[in-house]
């Protein structure tokens, strides 16, 4: 074989590893019980919130996916309108593993085996096919769609506009972008996303201005597990959060993700229980904070750093830093949000901008907030600002 052709066939190998790397994380796939706690928050808050709407499931699975199972089986429960579910086309994945089309798919007179690999498919629920009195899973209805399901095509597009609420776990390598679709359209949505978001340029403003906020889970172990994804047979198992139970799948947990939406629920309006200020530097549990003459302030922003959200001061009236796991606790009628610490998305709040002169890290210096601690600058790690409410 010519050297070239050898080292143009390594290259060829490596692309694809490097593609099948990129795209594992993609296929997470969300579990039942996650699903059935996140929803029943939202009920609890609205019992009508699903009544007569129509729920899009993009970037799914629907022949397995727990998302259409789940509406399915609730449609009439929920008092849903009308459920569609798309899925992505097996070729046009980047993670590649075996494929075989379900029985569903399969045993129905529309099944294609060449549109099976190359097209999306998409699932409506609206009426009782069966005849059995009931609208659930069994009535669902597949055909192909003419892409390959993409979200970002102009059919699923199309079904976005129809649809009140679009519910799914998007690809974690698209999240922008997902994201950036949704917001277009100005619809109910619920996703699930990971902590290390919210600091995104795209994300944080929508974070900011109430458009989108945390969901009942987010960022949270429950039973001593973050949240756990089931992964395909053929994912890499290394990482020391990856498991196979008992039945040989495989699962893997995922530190700091959680669910995103516009969607009102109760935990959002539960105030964090504060100390004042005084009794924070008194009593505080943190040995960061308890003992000392006052919190610190920062160099470069006009703000007191504020290093644990559980010892954010409830009588102090100007702007606060606190680390972004906040996010969580956030309650729009105990605080607003003014700023985020991170270079190029500063909102006006930074005071002094670092040069050459100062030091060579000047650079680093400006991407965060930092501290003057015995005549040394620190920088410290992403922070949310933000200012109590009148
Ligand atoms: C994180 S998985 C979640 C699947 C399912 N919603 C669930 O939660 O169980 C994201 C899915 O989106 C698919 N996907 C990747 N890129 C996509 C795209 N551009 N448009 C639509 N779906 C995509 C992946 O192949 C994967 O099946």
């Amino acid at each position: 074989m010519l050297l070239g052709s050898f080292l143009f066939l390594i290259t060829m190998a490596n692309d694809n590893l490097g593609a099948a790397k990129k795209g594992k994380n993609d296929e997470f796939y969300t579990q039942w019980g996650d699903i059935e706690s996140e929803v029943a928050a939202y009920l609890e808050y609205n019992p009508d919130v699903f009544r007569g709407k129509t729920i899009l499931l993009p970037c799914d699975d629907p022949e397995w996916s727990n998302f259409t199972k789940f509406f399915a089986q609730n449609f009439e429960t929920f008092g849903l309108k009308k459920l569609i579910s798309t899925s992505y086309a097996p070729e046009s994945k980047k993670f590649k593993e075996p494929y075989i089309p379900s029985l569903f798919e399969t045993e129905a007179p529309q099944y294609n085996p060449d549109k099976s690999k190359t097209n999306g498919k998409i699932f409506v629920l609206e009426r009782d096919i069966t005849g059995d009195g009931t609208i659930n899973y069994q009535d669902l209805e597949y055909s192909y769609l003419d892409g390959d399901g993409d979200f970002r095509s102009a059919e699923v597009t199309k079904l976005r506009d129809e649809a009140d609420i679009i519910i799914t776990n998007p690809p974690f390598s698209l999240f922008r972008e997902f994201v950036a679709w949704l917001m277009e359209a100005d619809k109910k949505f619920l996703i699930i996303g990971n902590i290390n978001a919210i600091t995104y340029k795209e994300i944080f403003p929508l974070i900011m201005h109430n458009k989108m906020w945390t969901g009942c889970r987010f960022n949270r172990r429950v039973g001593g597990k973050n949240m756990t994804f089931q992964v395909p047979d053929s994912y890499p198992m290394t990482g020391t959060e990856l498991y196979v139970d008992d039945k040989g799948t495989k699962f893997i947990s995922v530190a700091g993700t959680g669910w995103l939406t516009n969607i009102e629920h109760g935990h959002r309006h539960q105030p964090i229980p504060l100390m004042s200020m005084a009794d924070n530097l008194k009593f505080s549990k943190h040995k960061e904070i308890r003992g000392k003459a006052a919190y610190d302030r920062y160099d470069n922003y006009d703000a007191i750093e504020v290093p644990f959200t559980d010892a954010i001061p409830s009588d102090y009236t100007g702007v606060m830093g606190v680390p972004i796991s906040f996010i969580d606790k956030y309650c729009p009628e105990q605080f607003e949000i003014v700023g985020i610490t991170e270079r190029g998305n500063e909102f006006g709040l930074r005071t002094k901008v670092y040069t050459k002169s100062d030091s060579p890290k000047y650079s680093d210096w400006n991407c965060r907030a930092t501290l003057l601690i015995d005549d040394k600058i620190q920088s410290v790690y992403a922070r949310i600002l933000i200012r109590k409410k009148a």
